[in-house]
């Protein structure tokens, strides 16, 4: 099968798009902080506070939107577990969202997957390792070539389904 995308973009996002639920927002905390060192531009997208129990399907929306309004935009997405987070995401031609708890997870996902949505679990994992995973995820480039195809062909039959 013959590759129908575009050829890989820039290795870095031009913007991050990021959200979380109650669960997830003292992790989400933590990376703004790194995003705002690291002078990559973000758009925090909710929710605001962890002390009033939210519904994640409805911040999680709000990234996919913003992903799926701009190319090269990227998004990170943080609940307690990061599931519920996944499950929302992937929901949605076009996203392909990564669940990373580990180092080899953050990177694989970026060169084999292009995993264009990163979500984490802020009742799973600690500050210094959600900061380390987006380091990696942030500038990991998408190998391309077969995995194009491969991506290609799970737009496409989710597009039959
Ligand atoms: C909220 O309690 C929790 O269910 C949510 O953050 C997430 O983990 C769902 O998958």
């Amino acid at each position: 099968m013959s590759s129908v995308s575009s050829p890989p973009g820039p290795a870095e996002p031009e913007i991050i798009a990021i959200g979380c639920d109650h669960a997830g927002h003292g992790l989400k905390r933590e990376i703004l902080k790194l995003l705002h060192e690291l002078k990559v531009p973000c758009v925090d997208l909710g929710c605001a506070s962890p002390d009033e129990s939210v519904h994640y399907p409805l911040y999680g929306k709000k990234v996919v939107d913003a992903v799926l309004a701009r190319p090269h935009s990227r998004g990170i997405l943080i609940c307690g577990t990061g599931i519920g987070m996944s499950i929302l995401a992937n929901r949605f031609s076009g996203i392909r969202a990564a669940l990373c708890h580990d180092m080899f997870s953050a990177m694989m996902c970026r060169r084999h997957n292009d995993a264009n949505l990163l979500v984490m679990g802020g009742r799973v994992i600690g500050a210094d390792l959600g900061k380390e995973i987006v380091r990696t995820w942030l500038t990991t480039p998408f190998d391309g070539g077969r995995h194009q195809e491969r991506l290609d062909l799970l737009e496409q039959l989710a597009q039959e389904a």
